[in-house]
């Protein structure tokens, strides 16, 4: 088997990926970084993010304000330790790409643009019209190319981390061109592989997200976090799904039920404003998983509009005017016609919630660090524990930059705390093992089971079941269908047994993957016996924090469900409190 003799290695090459890449080349140009991607980098999912980016900015904001929004944004599930960090890191972060070229929409007198954002009290989210993950991509992939350090592998899947007496030693991969396996020398790996939204059918989510930088972390000993927590972006096209930005409400677009009522002032989300009034912005920006819930029980009211793809809500916008709409929502105007054929400069767009974002993910302290030693995480994949219960939105752009570079410079500080690589004879043993199990699956015959059979019940097991109202019942079904089809799984056959981009194993390879997401997902949640953030369970309504005031850890068992156990939930300065999005925004 090729080997591939580096320093670090980081799965994912989006936007997490990029940076701790970056981060690495820039305090030791001798590291050898290698930076490997199921995806050409530009086609990470970080590209498709069009919102912006929070960072505290304009004179009248400060670290506190956004401290105070973020962790009641979470409904107080946030470790308030690395919320103090995250919030101070941020502006530094969001200035680095401004110097690095990252072209932020600009005031007229030349400084960075804020627009508001949902469930910030102040404006701090910096954007490049609605196309800011594309640029904060972009702008990460160029300065990356400088840095000769940093070799990439693009079109590449890993499929196992290699241990060694417990720690991290590096990885194999597919390289998907020639399906030949690769095995990865590290003395450190960092997952930088995004979330796992795809296990749900309906989400704003590219078919790349499958959750295997998860799951390769979690099968090595890594517990996931808080996986319960699955947020709903509460704008997304009914046809396919397609983010319609936060930004177009932040902009001054109102969403209205069947009856033109902007239904959101009956969910304890401020008082009617004036349509188009700029200031006083209140409840079309509440935090998405009120705004998401308010749709279900509008829903359960009747107050819908049937559609042919199921019942929407309005999103209006035609008052902001074309020139506007241009300028600041320019994707969102394209998308609307092509994927509806609505136009928003003349008609309202019809929209739902969909599933857009995993709070949950890879437990990392507050240095990006997992509980594997040389194993780091950073971005969607990870839960370092700032977004709680509910994540507010323009965090995580920040957050993948912020913690991309701490898992690069913790990675380093492990480095030259003297950690040899492993011997060439451990790495050898386990590689062809971790090949063994690839030639197994490819070989498979008479079990029966297809990977479009599996993942189909798997995403109609979820959708019905861990959405954005739960029960006790429905999530204890879920997980009896997934270990169901946990059993199946392992009696799926391939079609395509060739070596050349070969996307059948590739997509049971990412099926296996989800399977693991999702029972993380509906075992933590059957164990939340509460109500909190975007968690809701209809039999237990209420948040109870004698109980549950603390992360779910789900730790890999490869033969049985995951074990579930607590962790307590860091509180440095904000006791929980009441969630109130009563008074808008300034
Ligand atoms: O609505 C949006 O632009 C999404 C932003 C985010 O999820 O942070």
């Amino acid at each position: 088997m090729e080997t591939i003799q580096t320093d670090v290695v980081i799965v994912g090459a989006g936007g997490a990926g990029l940076r701790a890449a970056i981060a690495l080349a820039e305090a030791d140009p001798a590291l050898r970084v290698a930076l490997v991607s199921k995806v050409y980098p530009m086609r990470s999912h970080t590209c498709a993010a069009e919102g912006g980016a929070a960072g505290v900015i304009k004179s009248d904001d400060s670290l506190d304000h956004h401290f105070n929004d973020t962790v009641g944004g979470g409904d107080w599930l946030s470790d308030q330790d690395a919320v103090e960090y995250f919030i101070r890191e941020a502006p530094k972060e969001l200035i680095q790409l401004e110097h690095w070229g990252c072209p932020w929409s600009r005031e007229a007198n030349g400084s960075v643009a804020v627009r508001p954002f949902g469930g910030m009290k102040k404006q701090r989210t910096w954007f490049a019209a609605d196309k800011s993950g594309f640029h904060i991509l972009h702008t990460l992939f160029q300065t990356s190319l400088q840095f000769a350090s940093i070799r990439r592998f693009d079109e590449y899947y890993a499929t196992e981390l290699l241990l060694d007496e417990g720690r991290c030693v590096g990885l194999t991969a597919i390289e998907m061109r020639s399906g030949q396996m690769r095995r990865f020398d590290a003395r450190a790996v960092i997952i930088a592989g995004g979330g796992a939204g795809r296990m749900f059918p309906f989400t704003t989510n590219g078919a790349i997200k499958t959750g295997d930088g998860m799951a390769l972390a979690y099968r090595a000993g890594a517990p996931l976090k808080d996986m319960e927590f699955v947020q709903y972006h509460p704008t997304g096209l009914p046809s396919t799904g397609t983010l319609l930005t936060e930004a177009c409400r932040g902009e001054g677009g109102v969403l209205l039920n069947k009856n033109g009522r902007r239904f959101l002032q009956d969910y304890g989300m401020g008082p009617e404003t004036p349509v188009g009034k700029p200031v006083l912005k209140t409840m079309e920006l509440g935090p998405r998983d009120r705004v998401s819930q308010a749709f279900w029980q509008e829903q359960k009211k009747g107050n819908m509009i049937p559609t042919q793809w199921g019942d929407a809500m309005l999103l209006d916008l035609r008052h902001l005017g074309e020139k506007m709409i241009d300028e600041r929502l320019p994707l969102v105007r394209d998308m609307s016609i092509s994927y509806m054929g609505v136009d928003p400069v003349k008609d309202p767009v019809p929209v739902r919630p969909v599933v857009h974002y995993m709070m949950g993910g890879i437990h990392t302290d507050l240095r990006a660090a997992t509980t594997v030693p040389g194993l780091y995480a950073a971005g969607e994949c990870a839960c370092v524990s700032i977004n709680g219960a509910n994540r507010l939105g323009s965090n995580s752009l920040t957050e993948l930059l912020v913690f991309g570079r701490r898992a690069a410079l913790s990675a380093i500080e492990y480095l030259q705390s003297g950690v040899r690589a492993a011997s060439d004879g451990v790495l050898a043993a386990r590689a062809a093992a971790a090949q063994g199990r690839i030639r197994e699956l490819m070989q498979r015959t008479g079990g029966g089971e297809t990977v479009a059979g599996v993942r189909k019940e798997m995403m109609q097991a979820m959708e019905q079941h861990a959405g954005i109202y739960r029960s006790g019942e429905g999530l204890a079904a879920a997980c009896a269908k997934l270990s169901e089809l946990r059993g199946r799984y392992s009696r799926i056959e391939l079609h395509d047994k060739t070596n050349v981009y070969n996307t059948d194993l590739l997509q049971a390879l990412e099926l296996g993957s989800m399977l693991d997401c999702a029972e993380a997902v509906t075992q933590s949640a059957l164990a939340r016996r509460e109500s909190r953030g975007a968690h809701q369970r209809l039999d237990f309504i209420e948040r109870d924090d004698q109980n549950f005031l603390r992360h779910t850890m789900a730790s890999y068992h490869p033969s049985e469900p995951p074990r579930i156990g607590y962790r307590d939930v860091v509180i440095t300065t904000s006791q929980p409190g009441v969630r109130d999005y009563s008074g808008g925004h300034e």
